[in-house]
């Protein structure tokens, strides 16, 4: 089973989401493929709305690790249900690295996620200087440890995405390659804190229509996280098609 998941990132308005998310809808999903689109908080309940018995889930692209309560700004799993969100985004780099998430922050997010059933995505990554430095299993390996290690929650249904920051909205991809060997490195990790379970590795980062095929080919690249070219309708079918 492969997961194509569409990261709207902070784009679009709502009626533009609304026409989207239709022209999205009207396209089945073949067998095999789960299709997740994730647009901004304000847009769930539009997008949510025109995905409704379809073939495609609806995430959302962050989440409080808190239930309720004074958090100023904050959104909790339990609203995001309350929305039909099924899956949820957590870590992205652009959260780490602009907002300043911890990866004790993605953990505790990610453990009331699968308190809540919703399935959290998982995202890790190095940037340029780090793969430059030759680091970037040491930092993704990281990354991983701190969401897997000892961890009291059931972790059966957490989708890792690795998305190499230097590949994000860069047009430039990891080599189908570059991507295989780090998701490889990631199947090694999750074998260590989760024994006996296989988790979701998706590839993230200038994931398009004319690359997707070698990408998915890959034995240890289950799917992929889509920002930019998730936001064409066209295009995202090609995506969850798996090809050009
Ligand atoms: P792009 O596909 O635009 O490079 O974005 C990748 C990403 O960050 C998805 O979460």
């Amino acid at each position: 089973m492969k997961i194509i998941a569409g990261n709207w990132k902070m784009n679009t308005g709502i009626e533009e989401a609304g026409k989207l998310a239709q022209a999205i809808a009207e396209k089945p999903v073949k067998d095999g493929v789960r299709a997740v689109v994730c647009p901004p908080f304000t847009h769930l309940q539009t997008v949510g709305a025109q995905l409704k018995d379809t073939d495609y889930a609806l995430g959302a692209q962050n989440m409080s690790p808190y239930d309720d309560g004074a958090y100023t700004g904050e959104i909790s799993a339990k609203m995001l249900k309350e929305l039909g969100v099924a899956y949820v985004i957590l870590g992205h780099s652009e959260r780490r690295e602009i907002m300043g998430e911890t990866d004790a922050l993605v953990r505790e997010k990610m453990e009331k996620a699968l308190k809540e059933d919703l399935v959290p995505i998982v995202c890790v990554g190095e940037n340029l200087e780090q793969r430059e430095a030759g680091k970037e299993k040491d930092v993704v390996g990281k990354q991983v440890a701190a969401v897997l290690e000892n961890a009291a929650a059931d972790l059966s249904s957490v989708v890792i995405a690795y998305e190499p920051i230097w590949a994000i909205g860069t047009g430039k991809t990891a080599s189908a390659e570059q991507a295989e060997e780090m998701c490889a490195f990631i199947y090694e990790q999750v074998e260590k804190f989760v024994p006996g379970k296989t988790l979701p590795v998706l590839y993230g980062g200038s994931v398009k229509p004319e690359n997707v095929e070698e990408l998915l080919a890959q034995p240890h690249i289950d799917g992929a996280l889509v920002g930019g070219a998730s936001l064409k309708a066209d295009s995202y079918h090609k995506l969850v098609e798996g090809r050009a």
